[in-house]
């Protein structure tokens, strides 16, 4: 997979003004290079050189595809996962006294039927995911000997929480911190009217997730790009953007598995309605011709996808995504490279460092004090301060991780991006 246009739900998926359709036939938006995806989604490679592994383009999108079948079965196996979830959280509850288990305020059997029906819907959202893809058929049928990997299936959670940040009134709260101060900062610092050749000024936001962001930038009037290169996140994305038809048309039960800090005996069993806003009837309403343009995601490790596109965006920004490098220079050279003198880069999220305490990965894990001036070399400084956030937090548990992220918006200035910086996928 590549990328794919935005586009409203009854039009077909527009190839007419993509650059290349992939063997998925996903169409790449005009505005986004043919990605090189595969560093997106097999392991990463070990060899410095890149190579190891893989023989030809033609294993690299056998293993692709491989890969992107993992995910589809996972979000289809979602039930399976669930289930032997329940069965243990039955066999804990009948450890406790048969005494003290009247003191639930709903007997064992009751709570797991309650769990159950939850599992059940979200099982069925989850398998929408994939099932309304045609693009995806090839993988519509789990095949029976197949074992979802265990870190797939946290992912598929992961989806359903990410689901509650980005696409729900309960997720209204932390998005108005984080996708607010970055959106009000873009309003700021780049003139709608001030694009390259007097078009809509380009907006990347790398590490996009289910795309809010992006969209928002949309909304705003930016021509806006989401890239992503988790086939996950991808996937829930594919569906709010283009298969949605009306707002709060789909219930979930994000919190259904995670008994422990709860408040009240049924806050696990809440349901969660999304999407709050239908993006095709605000970006499309009738008699609006969509403009690929305007809005697409593209998939794609984003140094990969992006490296060569030197000062082509007129605003970056990154929203929990700096952190996610092995190598945060690399990442701060691309982005220098990217905007062109006079755009921006606003960034809110902390510096956790994903690849952290991950056994055989590198990690190179520097302080705030230390990435500033790498960051200062390329660009000035206009605003800067730490900012508390939370991060897909369940808003009724009784335990939330506040981060104190760094914000920053700072322009771009015309020394050009030197030194080299080891990949950060290989
Ligand atoms: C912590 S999440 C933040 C998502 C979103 N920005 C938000 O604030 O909700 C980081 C996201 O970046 C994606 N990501 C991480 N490294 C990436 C890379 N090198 N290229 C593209 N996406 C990446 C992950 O898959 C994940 O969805």
């Amino acid at each position: 997979m590549d990328g794919f246009a935005f586009m409203p739900p009854s039009l077909e998926t527009s190839v007419e003004n993509s650059r290349s359709v992939n063997s998925r036939g996903y169409a790449v938006p005009k505005v986004a290079p043919a990605p090189d995806v595969n560093q997106a989604v097999v392991p990463p490679r070990k060899a410095s050189d890149g190579q190891e592994g893989h023989c030809c383009s033609r294993c690299d999108e056998e293993q692709e595809d491989a890969h992107y079948g993992e995910v589809c079965y996972s979000l289809l196996s979602y039930a399976d996962d669930a289930e032997s979830e329940l069965q243990s959280i039955s066999e804990n509850f009948s450890a406790a006294d048969p005494e003290d288990l009247p003191l639930l305020k709903h007997s064992l059997s009751e709570m797991l039927d309650q769990m159950s029906h939850c599992v059940r819907i979200n099982d069925e959202f989850l398998k929408m995911l994939v099932l309304s893809d045609c693009d995806a058929k090839q993988f519509w049928q789990v095949p029976p000997d197949h074992q979802v990997q265990e870190r797939n299936s946290v992912k598929v959670r992961t989806v359903l929480r990410q689901f509650v940040r980005d696409w729900a009134d309960e997720g209204a709260k932390e998005r108005e911190v984080q996708y607010g101060c970055l959106l009000d900062a873009l309003e700021r610092h780049v003139p709608k009217t001030g694009g390259q050749n007097s078009k809509k000024p380009r907006v990347l936001t790398p590490g996009s997730g289910l795309s809010r962001l992006p969209f928002e930038c949309a909304r705003r009037g930016y021509a806006a790009q989401g890239n992503e290169f988790s086939y996950h996140m991808l996937q829930g994305c594919k569906w709010v953007l283009n298969e949605t038809e009306a707002e709060r048309s789909h219930t979930i039960f994000p919190f259904v598995l995670n008994l422990e800090n709860r408040r009240d005996a049924l806050d696990h069993v809440r349901p969660v309605v999304i999407p709050d806003v239908c993006p095709s009837k605000i970006l499309c309403p009738p008699g609006v011709e969509p403009n690929p343009e305007d809005f697409s995601m593209c998939a794609g490790e984003f140094v990969s996808v992006y490296e060569e596109q030197i000062e082509e965006w007129d605003a970056v920004l990154t929203c929990f995504f700096l952190d996610t490098a092995k190598n945060v220079f690399l990442y701060i050279r691309t982005i220098a490279d990217i905007i062109r003198p006079g755009g921006l880069w606003a960034n809110i999220g902390p510096l956790l460092y994903h690849y952290a305490e991950q056994p055989g990965q590198i990690s190179i894990e520097l302080s705030w004090e230390e990435v500033k001036p790498e960051i200062a070399k390329y660009f000035d400084f206009k605003e800067e301060d730490f900012r508390e956030a939370l991060y897909t937090t369940n808003p009724k548990g009784m335990y939330r991780t506040r981060y104190n992220c760094i914000y920053f918006a700072a322009i771009r200035n015309d020394v050009e991006a030197e030194g080299e910086s080891n990949p950060v996928f290989e």
